[in-house]
């Protein structure tokens, strides 16, 4: 690996581990996480400040996960999504969510054609590779859980029969966090079914200036976000998703992964938070943040994991899975706080 790519991969993680041993496997898959690199720093480039949700978004289209973004409207959620599917030569759509969406309006439904008097089922726009859900908490509970089936079993169930859908299959839905009013908040079942909750804030003055170069400058090109420049397709990914199952995750980092969840549930040092929370992370918050824990390690050029990549992912994983009790609401208390407290009293053994 040359020393401009290892610098590219560490600038482009905010949180990438000093401790981190590079990859020694083959060529080919140098290349592979060379090329992911390379798309992740292009995008970088048009996205003022938001490496953390690139990065989660890599990851998650990796692992097969899904992401729920939280943040005001404005922050270039949008845009980010937008611009990720077209890095990926992926089929992508947007739906705006409102209280009057039918699950058909996601999942296609069967229609008469009348040239041939017959129904033919016409595909709706979950029958995509990125599905950019927007204000996931307007869609009524009918709409939640036909996306639900879709996340947890890739697969739609629509007029009587079950399709299955495409690979890769991404839903990043948003979440504006001062809306509240004609919302259906989403139950844990559904939230379960995400992989990554990542918090998206206003930006600071250096970062505005960034945002303004970036689109004054596109401006001047005719409005073209995202030029020529690299791109990964299916088969990058299919070889991703294959070389990060391969990492190696050992017993130490395994079970500092279950110390962390089960402590969610009262147990371990780092139990005594668990007064907080009404209801704890299941299983696949366990599961979720090891496959994150290996793509990260991946992305970052090792062939293991480490404690660091559960550090650096826990708060983004587990603290959307965990809802806190009303007490702890009161006093104004947030699962990421929580989960920070769980792994200050977890150690690393
Ligand atoms: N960090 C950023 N980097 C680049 N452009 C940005 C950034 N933040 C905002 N913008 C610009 O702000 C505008 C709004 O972005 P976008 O529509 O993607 O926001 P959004 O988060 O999807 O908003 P909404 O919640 O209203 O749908 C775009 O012109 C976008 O280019
Ligand atoms: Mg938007």
């Amino acid at each position: 690996m040359t020393d401009a790519l290892a610098n590219s991969l560490s600038n482009r993680n905010p949180e990438s581990s000093n401790s981190a041993g590079q990859y020694s496997g083959d060529d080919s898959n140098d290349n592979l996480v060379a090329e992911f690199a390379a798309v992740s720093a292009a995008m970088a480039e048009q996205l003022a400040g938001h490496e953390r949700l690139i990065h989660r978004l890599l990851l998650a289209i990796i692992t097969g996960g899904h992401v729920l973004v939280e943040g005001s409207p404005g922050l270039a959620k949008t845009r980010t999504v937008n611009c990720f599917a077209q890095m990926l030569n992926a089929k992508f759509t947007r739906v705006q969510a409102t209280p009057d969406l039918l699950p058909a309006d996601l999942t296609g439904t069967n229609v008469y054609q009348q040239h041939n008097g017959q129904f033919n089922f016409i595909e709706g726009p979950l029958f995509n590779n990125i599905v950019l859900m927007d204000e996931i908490n307007r869609a009524p509970p009918k709409v939640q859980s036909a996306l639900l089936e879709a996340m947890g079993e890739k697969q739609i169930s629509a007029a009587g029969k079950t399709y299955a859908l495409e690979d890769p299959f991404m839903v990043v839905a948003t979440q504006n966090p001062i809306e509240h009013e004609g919302t259906y908040p989403l139950p844990e079942a559904q939230l379960d079914r995400f992989m990554f909750f990542v918090h998206v804030a206003m930006p600071g003055p250096e970062l505005e200036h960034q945002i303004l170069d970036i689109v004054l400058h596109e401006n001047t090109l005719g409005g073209h976000a995202v030029a020529d420049g690299p791109r990964l397709n299916n088969q990058h990914i299919s070889a991703a998703k294959a070389a990060v199952a391969g990492v190696y995750i050992s017993d130490a980092v395994k079970d500092f992964i279950v110390r962390l969840v089960t402590a969610t549930r009262g147990h371990g040092t780092g139990g005594a938070e668990a007064r907080a929370i009404e209801h704890a992370a299941s299983p696949r918050g366990t599961i979720f943040l090891a496959q994150a824990a290996q793509a990260r390690a991946w992305l970052d050029g090792r062939d293991h994991t480490v404690p660091d990549d559960v550090i650096a992912l826990a708060p983004d994983i587990l603290s959307g899975r965990i809802v806190l009790n009303y007490q702890a609401q009161a006093r104004g208390i947030s699962g990421r706080e929580v989960i920070h407290r769980i792994m200050d009293n977890t150690a690393v053994l």
